[in-house]
């Protein structure tokens, strides 16, 4: 049994910050799923969540931003501007994949074109497995391709990424290299593991593909969402899009702003622990399912306005609510990742030039000034895979080079 759906933004807040209920969404996905990260709950949670957080400080995410991603960056657009036009949701899936890589620790020895294609393979088929509660193919069929897809994971990716870390980690014991010279990823922690978390084998293999996967096909999603609402807004606002070029706040704002209409899942769902009573005032038994409306509660007029259901990047709100509403999560699975992706939130005093602006609006603020625009020969499409609202094709047409 499972109560209605909660669509009001404050009893959603609460519920999701209510520790006796614990994730609920993934039950269908336990082949990928199962003890990872944001699957666990309580101490073992927590544990693991201390441990893997080494990686996601805000300093070094500051100098990720500041001095490594760029090069990246320049890399893959310079690739896919090449070719004067190209596919949006594929840009986005090889460009951050590769960043999400180097986060979760996954080596790509041979570099290229082949091993981008069969990591993005893998990683796709574990996008399935993660969104099973939403697949509209044969479930039995999806998991076997996972179960596949997670073996040769392992043997070509995980192990050797593996191997090169430890024989690092010896290094570094013997006093032969220092800390610093180790690389900064969740598999090393992992492999180091400091704090003597218990891991097993298999539960690193899913804990790394599902890592990559919460990294990277989020993210993707909300790129082209809000690549799709720039181009939309602009096009009704003349001037508008010169302003986001030379104001890089308000570019990120429409990054918030997209993510807040668009949630990575629209919904997040949780179990009862234990008899417990909801912000609604409901009480649900133990194992009852509890489902937060997401998407329906970021366009909650109470708090977002009238016009909360459209794209404003001017859009005032309250001190205390995230301009993205609660697409990165509250509570203890709240997004590790999200400083990443969409940088902090800028305060009236926030200096542009050392402020934190998160992938995405490097990204898209890189398309811009390569005036992406839709194709008008090539429509873009909805992905038919899944019932979630995602861009499945989105075709541009891309010019001028970065200055
Ligand atoms: C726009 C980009 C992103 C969005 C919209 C997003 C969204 C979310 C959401 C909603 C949750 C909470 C799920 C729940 O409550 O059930 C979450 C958790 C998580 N995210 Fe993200 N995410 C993004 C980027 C990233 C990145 C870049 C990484 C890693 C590099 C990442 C890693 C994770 C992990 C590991 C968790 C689980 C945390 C835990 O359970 O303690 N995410 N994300």
């Amino acid at each position: 049994m499972s109560t209605k759906p909660i669509t009001d933004y404050q009893q959603a807040s609460k519920t999701l910050r209510q520790s006796d209920l614990r994730q609920g969404l993934y039950d269908e996905g336990a082949v990928l799923m199962d003890g990872v990260l944001v699957n666990l709950h309580g101490e073992k949670h927590r544990a693991r969540r201390a441990l893997e957080n080494k990686v996601f400080r805000r300093g070094f995410l500051q100098h990720y931003e500041k001095n490594v991603f760029p090069d990246t960056l320049r890399a893959t657009i310079d690739g896919f501007v090449s070719d004067g036009s190209g596919d949006l949701v594929e840009f986005g899936f090889r460009s951050l994949m590769n960043l999400t890589c180097d986060f979760a620790g996954i080596d790509r020895p041979r570099g290229g074109q082949e091993e981008t294609d069969r990591l993005l393979l893998l990683m796709r088929t574990f996008a399935l497995g993660t969104t099973l509660a939403h697949s509209k193919d044969d479930r039995e069929k999806v998991r076997k391709q996972v179960r596949e897809a997670l073996s040769a994971f392992d043997k070509e990716f995980l192990q050797p990424s593996m191997a090169h870390r430890a024989s690092l980690i010896a290094r570094y014991e013997t006093g032969e290299i220092d800390e610093d010279e180790l690389p900064r990823d969740v598999l090393t922690v992992l492999l180091r593991n400091e704090d003597n978390i218990e891991l097993d084998d298999q539960e690193l293999v899913r804990e790394m593909a599902f890592f990559v996967v919460a990294g990277a096909q989020t993210s993707i999603h909300s790129l082209v969402h809000v690549m799709h609402e720039i181009f939309a807004w602009s096009a009704d606002h003349p001037g508008e899009r010169e302003k986001l070029l030379s104001d890089t706040m308000l570019l990120q704002r429409c990054v918030h702003e997209s993510a807040r209409l668009h949630p990575s899942s629209p919904v997040a769902r949780r179990r009862a622990e234990c008899p417990v009573t909801l912000a609604t005032d409901e009480t649900v038994e133990t194992d009852e399912l509890v489902t937060i409306d997401l998407l329906g509660a970021n366009r909650d007029n109470k708090i977002f306005g009238a016009d909360a259901a459209e794209f404003n990047p001017y859009r005032k709100i309250d001190k205390g609510t995230s301009p993205y509403g609660l697409s990165f999560g509250l509570g203890m699975h709240a997004c590790i990742g999200r400083t990443l992706a969409a940088g902090v939130t800028p305060k009236h005093d926030s200096d542009p030039l050392d402020h934190q602006y998160g992938t995405i609006t490097m990204i898209v603020r890189a398309l811009l000034e390569h005036g992406a625009r839709p194709d008008p020969e090539r429509p873009p499409e909805m992905d038919r895979k899944t019932e979630r609202p995602n861009w499945g094709y989105y075709p541009v047409i891309l010019e001028t080079p970065i200055p």
